[in-house]
């Protein structure tokens, strides 16, 4: 399919929030030298390059032009008897990917199935689930400049990436696409099982193969995550805050049982969903926003709810928690 162009269109379809605003237009292309094309054409006006959209919540309707990657192919460029070097279009679905990296029993990516959103989104956000985040299993990000439409290759160490961070988040926000992402996947057994349920696996007299991996997650995110087209969220609305040790102490004095991880010596990560529901907020509505009765850190949209619904509740959720316990927590989720 050549390059595609819609006026004044609903985003509706391009946000797993269910949010209708609508882009002055709408642009997707198939290789780079389409990307390279529509980025002369629409020099100087505002863009914005979204995948799935799953992890952006629309504000208002935007006022330039909206991109959207169909690079896809998925390319295996090395294979050894330790390893494998996977080449993927940014365009491909982030779980077609894993589906395929499992069922040839390549580790890496398994621990990471059905998170919704597409391959370079997942570069640009750092997903992470179940132990595992992308930027363990990534070597390269391949993008091009949108000021001068010349490529450049990041290397993982170029990434600066950290939880839920990028440098294409960050100091380098909006001015690359990324094309294509280079991964390195295990051909022998690499297996990360120390969550909660996938424990489990460890009792399994073989070690679990990659495609074993995969269908835990997808059951414990079928049990505890909405899915997308049934109900519309964007995953974790907030990231988990890390706080001083001090503060944990505080905390722990009066709730013994408060869930949390060293990050090191001074410094303590607590989930935001306990936190949430500490405050009374599961389960709980404002206008058509709710907060999710089975995982807290989740706002989805009951009942079409606006943006507004959406980010009148993050803020009364922020306050409470900031109220209730002193500690800020921030959207994970972009607001555009
Ligand atoms: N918890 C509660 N009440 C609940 C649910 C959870 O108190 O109703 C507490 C429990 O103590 C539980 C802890 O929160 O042990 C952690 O919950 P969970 O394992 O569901 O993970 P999370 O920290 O809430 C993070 C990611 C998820 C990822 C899971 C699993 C972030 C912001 N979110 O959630 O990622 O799937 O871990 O690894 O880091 C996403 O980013 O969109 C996302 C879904």
């Amino acid at each position: 399919m050549p390059i595609s162009k819609q006026y004044n269109y609903s985003l509706l379809g391009h946000n797993t929030m269910g949010i209708d605003v609508k882009a002055q237009q709408f642009i997707t292309y198939d290789t780079v030298d389409e990307l390279k094309e529509v980025l002369r054409e629409i020099a100087g006006r505002p863009i914005l390059h979204i995948g799935r959209g799953s992890n952006l919540l629309f504000t208002r309707d935007f006022e330039g032009v909206v991109l959207h990657s169909s690079i896809k192919f998925t390319q295996i460029v090395m294979r050894n008897q330790r390893e494998v070097v996977v080449r993927v279009g940014a365009g491909v679905v982030w779980d077609d990917f894993c589906a395929q990296m499992a069922q040839n029993n390549f580790y890496g990516s398994e621990n990471l199935s059905h998170i919704p959103g597409e391959v370079g989104a997942a570069a640009v956000q750092n997903i992470g689930a179940y132990g595992v985040e992308v930027e363990s299993i990534i070597q390269e990000v391949e993008t091009i400049e949108i000021a001068t439409g010349s490529r450049r290759v990041f290397h993982v160490s170029q990434c600066e990436y950290h939880y839920r961070e990028s440098v294409f988040k960050n100091k380098l926000r909006g001015q690359y696409v990324v094309t294509a992402v280079v991964f390195k996947l295990s051909v022998t057994p690499v297996v990360h099982l120390d969550y909660g349920q996938l424990q489990d696996l460890k009792a399994l007299p073989h070690t679990p193969s990659a495609q074993d991996i995969r269908d835990a997650v997808i059951a414990i995110r079928r049990s505890k995550l909405p899915e997308p087209d049934q109900l519309g969220s964007a995953g974790s609305f907030f990231k988990n805050p890390v706080v001083p040790i001090e503060l944990f102490n505080d905390i722990a004095a009066t709730h013994h049982e408060v869930p949390h991880y060293a990050i090191d010596e001074k410094q303590i990560k607590i989930p935001a969903a306990w936190l949430i529901e500490q405050c009374g907020w599961k389960g709980k509505c404002h206008g058509g926003a709710a907060v999710y009765e089975k995982q807290p850190l989740i706002i989805v949209n009951k009942n079409h709810a606006t943006s507004s619904d959406i980010m009148e509740l993050a803020s009364l959720i922020q306050q409470s928690v900031y109220d209730t316990f002193k500690i800020n927590i921030y959207p994970e989720v972009n607001y555009i």
